[in-house]
């Protein structure tokens, strides 16, 4: 964690990475908590693609009117693999200094918060914000846009219940996550899914096909197995194989896929959102950088960037449990 007492004149917000539902209250909030402190703020379009290519725009407070309600992030964003080389991160120095900008504020998920991390050790005033439906970042228990994704998700497999029960079928729903199994098996244990398979357990195809079978024989009349795309096998794949065992049910796939990153962001995302929108400009005025804002209980907290990019969330084990024996 830095502290620098440099005047601070002008902010830089960038969304980056996957869009996460919630960005945009995000964005509203660190302009206008900003510009309340009488700041410059520019906006940079597109994540570090447009930071490297100078893509900015000031931003006043009518700029950000009307999208607290709006998926998706009116900056949009990108994945940039010229920024992880170093000539990319000292053309995005370059655009940094030419346009006069003191700070950078980046949202998004573990790629960015390294891109974050990068600069930072490169001297640049930056602070990070966990925005990604993936729950994958290190020192925040929850990041902008999970609640919105989870509750899609919820929704989607709550209707394919309702198919699944009227045909006596099993379902492997696939959900986005990555890496990370925890969309996955919040998702199970929320919409009581029968089983629940993640990247971080390995769990043979034969036991999956013992748990399909045994909701069939305990008189179930549909399955539903919450698959995160990082598991092997993926769902796709699963199907088939289960398909040629008997279980008594005869298995579908749906892969949700990109409806989880869209839609209105909840209560919940705009209300996380809009306090590290604004706790970042706190942080930011009082001569912090470094860092990124994250959420612990209740409380939001920075925490040092370098400690978000080389430590590993981890998936709660025990909730895998908890979601088996809730769909006894
Ligand atoms: O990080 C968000 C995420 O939606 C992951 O869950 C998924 O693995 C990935 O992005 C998909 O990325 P893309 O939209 O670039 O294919």
């Amino acid at each position: 964690m830095a502290t620098n007492q440099a005047e601070l004149k002008t902010v830089a917000i960038m969304t980056s990475g996957g869009d996460a539902p919630g960005m945009n209250p995000f964005i509203r909030a660190a302009v206008r908590s900003a510009l309340a402190k009488n700041l410059r703020v520019l906006g940079i379009e597109n994540g570090f693609e447009g930071l490297i290519h100078g893509s900015f725009r000031p931003m006043q407070a009518r700029d950000v009117g009307g999208i607290l309600q709006r998926g998706g992030t009116i900056l949009q964003t990108s994945r940039c693999p010229e920024f992880r080389e170093p000539a990319g991160q000292s053309e995005a120095i370059r655009m940094i200094n030419d346009a006069e900008i003191d700070a950078l504020i980046i949202a998004g998920g573990e790629g960015s918060l390294a891109g974050a991390q990068a600069l930072s050790e490169r001297g640049i005033r930056v602070i990070g914000v966990p925005a990604s439906i993936d729950n994958d970042v290190y020192g925040t228990d929850i990041c902008i846009g999970v609640d919105t994704a989870l509750n899609t998700i919820v929704d989607a497999i709550d209707k394919l219940r309702d198919t699944a029960s009227s045909h006596n079928l099993a379902f492997l729903v696939e959900t986005m996550g990555r890496e990370s199994g925890y969309l996955a098996v919040q998702a199970g244990i929320v919409t009581g899914a029968e089983l629940v398979l993640v990247p971080e357990v390995d769990t043979p195809v034969e036991e999956v096909a013992r748990v399909i079978e045994k909701a069939y024989l305990r008189g179930k009349t549909h399955c539903i197995v919450v698959v995160a795309e990082g598991a092997k096998p993926a769902a796709s794949e699963l199907a088939q194989r289960i398909n040629t065992m008997d279980t008594g049910f005869s298995t579908r796939v749906t892969i949700l896929g990109h409806i989880q990153r869209g839609g209105k962001p909840s209560a919940y995302d705009r209300l996380l959102a809009s306090r590290l929108g604004y706790q970042v400009i706190e942080l930011l005025t009082s001569g912090q950088s470094g860092v990124m804002v994250g959420l612990t209980g209740h409380d939001i907290i920075p925490i040092p960037l370098e400690e978000v990019t080389t430590r590993k969330k981890e998936l709660a084990i025990g909730s895998l449990e908890m979601a088996r024996i809730l769909a006894l």
